[in-house]
């Protein structure tokens, strides 16, 4: 039997939304090595979730199953050519791998500091900021076969990674613990401050050539300053994606919202600020019973302090509605509903 297994566990710290619920078993890996033995005991089954840090994770009732909590830590790397291999242990915090990377000198990772959550889980929803989504970086990940009980790894082709989506938000939902994950940086690295306002706030710090730390600083600074901070404030980032909608229909909306904020994809898709369409819609910084829209990014909803999961979830459907209702916009949540 192994140590780590609570039974009827509260998930309230397990979660960024900081909503209390429960699972008949919560256990922790500490080490990858103790998957097939988990295994072998019977955890596995349709009823076991993996868990890394709970910033993407919406619990709506009482979870029936067992919960996999992935603890297990570790980083090293080492250099090949112009490149450097970094691998990290899945139960790394994201943020400490970022700035293992600046500390050392190691580009590529910096427009990602500062969101939450673990390693292990980068790969799920191929996680993304300021101009760098992690497929930029993936190079492989390990993985452990709940269905057959072996080890396995991913190639970044395998891992088929879109905006906020990979194989294993699809075909494999569910499947693979990921217990590590190898990231592919370039000696060669290139600093890209063309998103949103890092050249303002470089600016404002009177820097001009910034280093790859001066960038993670500044994307640092402008994310605390537009997004509530979990331990304070449950939250789990943009609740819903960004929605990708076909040009042709771009071109009539814009007769009626010619203000409409959009990003081009490729010559036939054009990718929707879901924001902008949630405060016209005026939902931004309102309230619904414990449940609420952030006062300074409207993809944002927040538990505004003893919020159930599901109240969450009704206001998320409400502010669907309502977008769909002024756009004929499908918004498409992010956060995972459980
Ligand atoms: P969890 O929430 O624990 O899990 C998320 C999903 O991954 C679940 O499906 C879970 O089953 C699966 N999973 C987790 N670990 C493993 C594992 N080891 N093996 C297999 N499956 C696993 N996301 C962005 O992309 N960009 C942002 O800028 C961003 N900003 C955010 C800001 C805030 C304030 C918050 C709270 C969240 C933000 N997010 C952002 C969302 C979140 O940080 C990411 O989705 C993150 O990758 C979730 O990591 P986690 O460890 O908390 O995963
Ligand atoms: N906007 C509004 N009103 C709002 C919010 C945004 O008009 O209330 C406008 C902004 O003015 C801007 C545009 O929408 O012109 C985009 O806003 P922002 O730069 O804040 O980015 P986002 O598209 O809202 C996405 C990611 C974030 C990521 C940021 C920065 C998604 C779903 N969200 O947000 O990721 O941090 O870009 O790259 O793609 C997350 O996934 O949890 C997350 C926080």
């Amino acid at each position: 039997m192994t140590k780590h297994i609570h039974q009827n566990a509260s998930l309230k710290a397990y979660n960024t939304f900081g909503v209390d619920a429960s699972c008949n078993k919560l256990i922790h890996i500490y080490s990858e090595n103790e998957l097939p033995n988990i295994y072998e005991q019977g955890y596995f089954d349709q009823n076991t979730f993996i868990l890394g840090g709970g910033s993407n994770v919406l619990f709506t009732k009482d979870y029936p199953g067992t919960i996999l909590k992935v603890d297990n830590k570790g980083i090293s790397h080492f250099i090949e050519g112009n490149y450097i291999y970094i691998t990290a242990k899945a139960g790394e915090i994201w943020n400490d791998f970022v700035w293992y990377c600046i500390d050392r000198g190691f580009g590529g990772v910096e427009n990602m500091a500062l969101i939450p959550g673990t390693v292990g889980a980068s790969p799920i929803q191929n996680i993304g900021a300021y101009g760098t989504e992690l497929m930029d970086v993936f190079y492989s990940c390990q993985a452990f076969d709940t269905h057959t009980g072996s080890f396995t790894s991913f190639s970044k082709d395998d891992c088929k990674f879109t905006y906020r989506d990979s194989i294993f938000k699809t075909e494999y939902k569910g499947r693979y613990v990921i217990t590590a994950v190898t990231y592919k940086l370039s000696l060669q690295h290139k600093i890209n401050t063309s998103y949103g306002a890092i050249n303002t706030e470089l600016s404002r710090k009177g820097i001009n050539n910034p280093t790859i730390k001066e960038v993670a600083e500044a994307v640092s600074t402008i994310r605390v300053e537009k997004l509530p901070d979990p331990s304070t404030i449950g939250n789990a980032g943009s609740f819903f994606k960004n929605p990708i909608i076909a040009t042709d229909f771009l071109q009539s909306l814009k007769e009626k919202f010619p203000d409409i904020i959009y990003y081009i994809v490729d010559d036939r898709k054009v990718k929707l600020a879901a924001g902008w369409l949630i405060e016209q819609c005026g939902w931004k910084g309102k309230r619904d019973g414990n449940a609420a829209v952030w006062k300074n990014q409207a993809l944002v909803l927040t538990n505004t302090g003893e919020a159930s999961g599901t109240e969450i979830y009704n206001l998320s459907s409400k502010i669907m509605n309502d977008v769909y209702q002024k756009f004929n916009v499908k918004l498409e949540r992010e956060v995972n509903v459980l």
